[in-house]
């Protein structure tokens, strides 16, 4: 039996139907980027996640450097995260010329753990920035109580949590900012990249609005006096007419080019229609693994406070790279994340890391250790049970 990492061609079968209409609708609407299927996309994710505020980008990587920028993190200042996740996180403080401050994760989740974020606070320190990697959610009460005490901005990295749960509050909800990805094989993924910042501080929404477009217009203007930058008033006498818009010429930040295309919106309004159907099939299929598979590997242990989207479901196994190479064998598909802990990237060095040599022995250990299993909304119950017994054996036999 062939089992693959991941089949989004089952996926796209399934919404066929719901997608195509829609996305001739937005051809036809020659409204391609942001408009009213952006706007709707938003409101229904506002909905969804019971936040104030969802301002779309073009990409988790783009999500997280607006939140910086609307966090005011500046170049120098010290942010602090995990090593344990994808390079983005890391790389969007760098790319602000903030200098990013890893810590060692917790051996049981593989989230950050709170202790070691407070012994690394320092008087540069301007925010944590918290991953809620596979889906596990952080020690979010530690966390907020820790930023409390020193005056510190909570940036979440969702882009693995969508629909993730922590005491009942959803994802992305739970700190000053949230940052979500849709790159096509997160739980909610689109047909290209796309992303979103999470707000309920009506401020920062403001400002987050205003970097993603240039820092143009009203979003630019208002942002511009919310950070203390001068009192603008814009009023322009020119009026909005078709796909010209005099706003658009007048700048107040530094800001970027991205903005969400309306394809992207219409396709991700669609799947966000089946998003917790999709993440209770991934919960079901956990359930399996965690009852099927052998205790000679190990296999996360969340805590009660949280419910997981199961973005991967990820194994700790000391004969890792025999183990993949035995799946892989037997039509298995697998992955390792994450083989290099950010740290010992090339790329983080002394100029643009706080602790480019720190030896954070958990992350280490468990970046030799982790493989992960197959686990996505259309796989079956027979898949399921083959993924389980083809891993047990290779354990019978060793
Ligand atoms: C934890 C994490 N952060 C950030 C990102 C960046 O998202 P994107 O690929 O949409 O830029 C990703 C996605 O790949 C991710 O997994």
């Amino acid at each position: 039996m062939e089992v693959p990492f991941l089949d989004l061609k089952m996926q796209y079968k399934e919404i066929k139907g719901e997608v195509e209409p829609l996305i001739l609708e937005v051809m036809e609407s020659c409204s391609y980027v942001e408009g009213t299927y952006v706007r709707n996309f938003e409101k229904q994710m506002e909905e969804y996640l019971s936040v104030r505020h969802v301002g779309t980008c073009s990409n988790g990587t783009d999500a997280l450097v607006l939140a910086l920028k609307a966090c005011d993190v500046q170049p120098g200042d010290e942010v602090i995260t995990t090593p344990f996740t994808f390079f983005a996180t890391a790389e969007a403080i760098a790319s602000t010329g903030a200098i990013p401050v890893f810590v060692d994760i917790k051996e049981d989740d593989y989230t950050i753990d709170p202790k070691e974020i407070e012994q690394a606070i320092t008087s540069k320190t301007k925010a944590i920035l918290p991953v809620h990697i596979f889906g596990a959610m952080c020690d979010m009460d530690s966390i907020m109580d820790i930023a409390k005490r020193h005056g510190l901005k909570v940036i979440e990295d969702d882009a693995q949590a969508i629909g993730s749960e922590y005491k009942a509050k959803k994802a992305g909800t739970l700190g000053d900012v949230g940052c979500f990805s849709f790159y096509p094989t997160k739980n909610l993924g689109g047909a290209g990249d796309g992303g979103m910042v999470t707000t309920n501080d009506d401020g920062l929404a403001k400002i987050i609005r205003a970097y993603k477009d240039h820092g143009a217009g009203q979003n630019g203007a208002e942002a511009f006096a919310l950070l203390g930058l001068g009192d603008e008033e814009l009023s322009i006498n020119e009026a909005v007419t078709g796909l010209y818009n005099p706003y658009r010429y007048y700048n107040y930040l530094i800001g970027y080019n991205s903005r969400l295309g309306a394809l992207q919106a219409a396709v991700l309004s669609v799947k966000l229609r089946h998003l917790d159907h999709y993440n209770s099939r991934r919960a079901e299929i956990a359930a399996m693994y965690f009852e099927g598979l052998t205790d000679k590997l190990r296999k996360p242990v969340y805590s009660a406070d949280m419910k997981s989207c199961w973005h991967q479901f990820v194994v700790r196994s000391e004969y890792k790279q025999e183990l993949c190479s035995y799946l892989t064998q037997n039509g298995v598909g697998n992955g390792t994340f994450y083989p290099v802990p950010l740290h010992k990237q090339k790329a983080f060095n002394s100029s643009n890391c706080g602790n480019p040599n720190a030896h954070l022995p958990i992350a280490e250990k468990l970046s030799l250790q982790s493989v992960c299993l197959p686990i996505f909304p259309e796989m079956t119950d027979e898949q399921v049970r083959y993924v389980i017994d083809v891993t047990n054996k290779f354990y019978e036999e060793k």
